[in-house]
């Protein structure tokens, strides 16, 4: 039952906020289209490499591809707990992410048609196990909680293993290992261009994630605190494991990467996010609010 509407009496949309200033953002920047890349080149690219160079470069691949499915799968309850809250600024920028990870399934989807050539692989050897255990279990699980549950207990740690783990670090640490194959040594241009928007999105979604969790920190204090906290501590280990597992396939890295360059990434991301949302433990929502903003 609702009694009244923000956008007719007298409230309004408050467009100063995080949430309205990433909607903006989205609008202006969210608004491409993955039909638009041109892949020719990065197959070339492909076929030049040896049977090695394909497996590796496929593995973070295989392993975007997924997680971008499995993240436009388990949004939705997100979506729905915040709507039932009635925070309209939220949602409205929350349909601009979920369009956003359906176009990344698109555009990996299109990637892998033209450099595979319309043939369909399965890439299953490729995905490690603890991969598997943040995005087929704990992922599913944490969103789905939701549904019955939307507690901001609930919500935080949906956002910790959503925006933090499985955006704010494992896709962080995805891009920049691809960056330091494709652009760095000049491989395909198609995937670079490609990266360079998703990054832009994933940034806007993280920065999202970010303030969601700060405000059910300022807001309900320690028993979100805690429910973050120990989040994060499951999943850390889980999160470099998917990175090292990656690795530990191989006897001699192929590209020259250094494996100890990626885990560093990887850390600091993680690192730079906890220490975010800790500063909200002493925060007002109105600091929380500001410190947002500074960011975008
Ligand atoms: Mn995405
Ligand atoms: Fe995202």
């Amino acid at each position: 039952m609702r009694n009244q509407y923000q956008t007719t009496n007298g409230t309004g949309l408050d467009r100063e906020s995080l949430p309205m200033r990433l909607w903006e953002k989205a609008k202006k920047y969210g608004v491409w289209n993955p039909r638009d890349f041109d892949f020719s080149q990065d197959a070339k690219d492909f076929a030049a490499f040896s049977p090695e160079e394909k497996e590796f470069f496929l593995q973070p691949i295989a392993q975007f591809q997924a997680g971008e499915e499995a993240v436009t799968l388990d949004l939705l309850p997100l979506i729905m707990a915040i709507a039932k809250e009635g925070r309209l600024e939220e949602e409205m920028f929350l349909t601009s992410f979920l369009w956003e990870e359906a176009k990344h399934v698109d555009g990996f989807n299109q990637f892998l048609t033209v450099v595979l050539d319309g043939q369909l692989y399965d890439f299953d050897h490729l995905i490690v196990n603890s991969y598997k255990t943040i995005f087929n279990d704990i992922l599913p699980n944490v969103m789905d909680n939701l549904i019955s549950d939307p507690s901001p207990v609930n919500q935080a740690r949906a956002s910790v293993t959503y925006n933090m783990i499985v955006e704010g670090t494992l896709a962080e640490t995805g891009y920049y290992l691809l960056n330091l194959i494709c652009k760095e040594k000049g491989f395909m241009p198609g995937m670079v261009e490609f990266t360079t928007k998703l990054k832009q999105d994933e940034s806007r979604h993280v920065a999202y994630g970010i303030y969601l969790i700060s405000r059910l920190v300022a807001e309900n204090g320690d028993e979100v605190w805690q429910a973050v906290q120990d989040q994060m501590n499951m999943l850390l280990p889980l999160a470099m494991n998917v990175v090292k597992e990656g690795y530990e396939m191989w006897d001699v890295i192929p590209f020259g990467i250094d494996p100890a360059i990626i885990d560093a990434y990887a850390l600091d991301q993680f690192q730079k996010r906890y220490q975010r949302i800790e500063k909200a433990r002493n925060q007002s929502m109105a600091e929380v609010m500001s410190e947002a903003i500074a960011t975008v």
